[in-house]
């Protein structure tokens, strides 16, 4: 049989470095046998190079592998280098939004023996774990609005938040079965005290949902208060669902309450399986560290245990979180080169 394709868009800034590592384990734990890699150039070089951001062959090989691996795209923000956001609307949005990756899961867990910068109070209450359903193809990110009488005085800026029934629904109904095969409970987020026509739908479809899953408890947090939640009561926690900017700010502030956005691992999925999924770290091309060897790959590490879950090798993900969970337990709060940590964590591969 061939075997599964997996594309990869390494990119900008740290990308590169932390993929490499990515590779490495997911290398090590499944052999190198197992995938066909492609790479792809794309990201800033390329745009600089040929004015080109996603260009349609590209597109077309990526939308035939069987799943995506991306580092990170975008400059330094303030860079005049590249127009701010270009590369990030034009490639990574572009990448969620063709392949209907609706569902962006977030994962966060506290590891016993990582710095974090909650209080022992906190901490002490116990384990902390729990997902962030993003949603992933609607809201704000749908570049709905326009600048009128632009750069006068006068001027009005409007961003316009796109909010299906169908596209609301089915990342819902999404988080509620994840919170089945977890510990039974979503805490919805949204701020419908003030967005009442989203938050309304939102809020309709939550209920209707919920009422089809009378074994997982329902809970509401407006979003300014699940940020208050997340620093001090974190363990409430297990399964969020949200919108694609809430999810967005809600989880680098998850990330840094639970040992730093170097750990974060994220997974951009198209659950029935039309398109690819795509599999990356929630921080981005990080220009202030580039280039020094020292950004953590192990965001992108799990990030691959993502991927291998979504190709159906559990076992295989078990395994990479496990030699992650032992390098946790051990690292405490040393500071190692990227390549050290990825084979760090590959020698610890059962
Ligand atoms: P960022 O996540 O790149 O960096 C925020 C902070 O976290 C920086 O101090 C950085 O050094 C640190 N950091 C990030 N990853 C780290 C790692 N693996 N190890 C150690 N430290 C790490 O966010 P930003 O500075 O807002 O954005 C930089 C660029 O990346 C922008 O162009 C932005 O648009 C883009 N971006 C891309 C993605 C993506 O491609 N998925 C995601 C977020 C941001
Ligand atoms: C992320 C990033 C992206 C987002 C940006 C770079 C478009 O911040 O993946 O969290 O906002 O989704
Ligand atoms: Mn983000």
């Amino acid at each position: 049989a061939p075997k599964p394709v997996i594309s990869v868009v390494a990119g900008d800034g740290i990308g590169p470095e932390v993929v490499a590592e990515g590779l490495k384990v997911l290398c090590k734990t499944v052999g190198d046998d197992t995938f066909d890699f492609v790479h792809h150039d794309l990201g800033a070089e390329r745009w600089q190079r040929t004015g080109e951001v996603l260009p349609a062959a590209d597109l077309e090989q990526l939308a035939a592998a069987q799943a995506i691996i991306l580092g990170a795209v975008g400059a330094a923000p303030g860079s005049k280098a590249i127009p701010s956001g270009l590369l990030e609307r034009g490639l990574l949005l572009k990448l969620r939004f063709e392949f209907d990756q609706y569902v962006n899961l977030r994962p966060s867990k506290l590891y016993p023996g990582v710095p974090t910068p909650l209080a022992e109070s906190v901490t002490s209450r116990g384990p902390i774990d729990f997902v962030v359903v993003r949603e992933g193809t609607e809201g704000l990110y749908c570049g709905n609005g326009g600048a009128f009488r632009a750069g006068t005085d006068y001027e009005v800026a409007t961003e316009v938040s796109i909010n299906t029934a169908h596209g609301v629904e089915r990342v819902i109904r999404d988080a509620f079965v994840r919170a089945e095969q977890r510990r039974g409970k979503v805490t919805m987020v949204h701020k419908h005290n003030v967005l009442v026509n989203a938050g309304g739908l939102w809020n309709r479809l939550f209920q209707t949902v919920a009422a089809e899953h009378p074994g997982v408890t329902t809970d509401y947090l407006h979003v300014d208060a699940a940020t208050i939640a997340l620093v001090q009561d974190p363990q409430r926690f297990d399964v969020l669902v949200t919108d694609n900017l809430f999810g967005d700010i809600l989880t680098d502030l998850a990330a840094a309450v639970t040992g730093g956005i170097g750990l974060a691992a994220s997974a951009n999925i198209n659950p029935d399986g039309t398109f690819p999924s795509m599999f990356e770290p929630v921080h981005g091309s990080a220009p202030d560290i580039a280039g020094q060897g020292i950004a953590d790959p192990t965001a992108t590490i799990l990030s691959m245990a993502l991927l291998l879950d979504h190709l159906g090798r559990s076992d295989d993900a078990r395994r990479i979180e496990a030699a992650v969970d032992a390098d946790m337990a051990e690292r405490g709060a040393t500071k190692r080169p990227t390549s050290v940590i990825g084979d760090d964590i590959a020698a610890r591969l059962k």
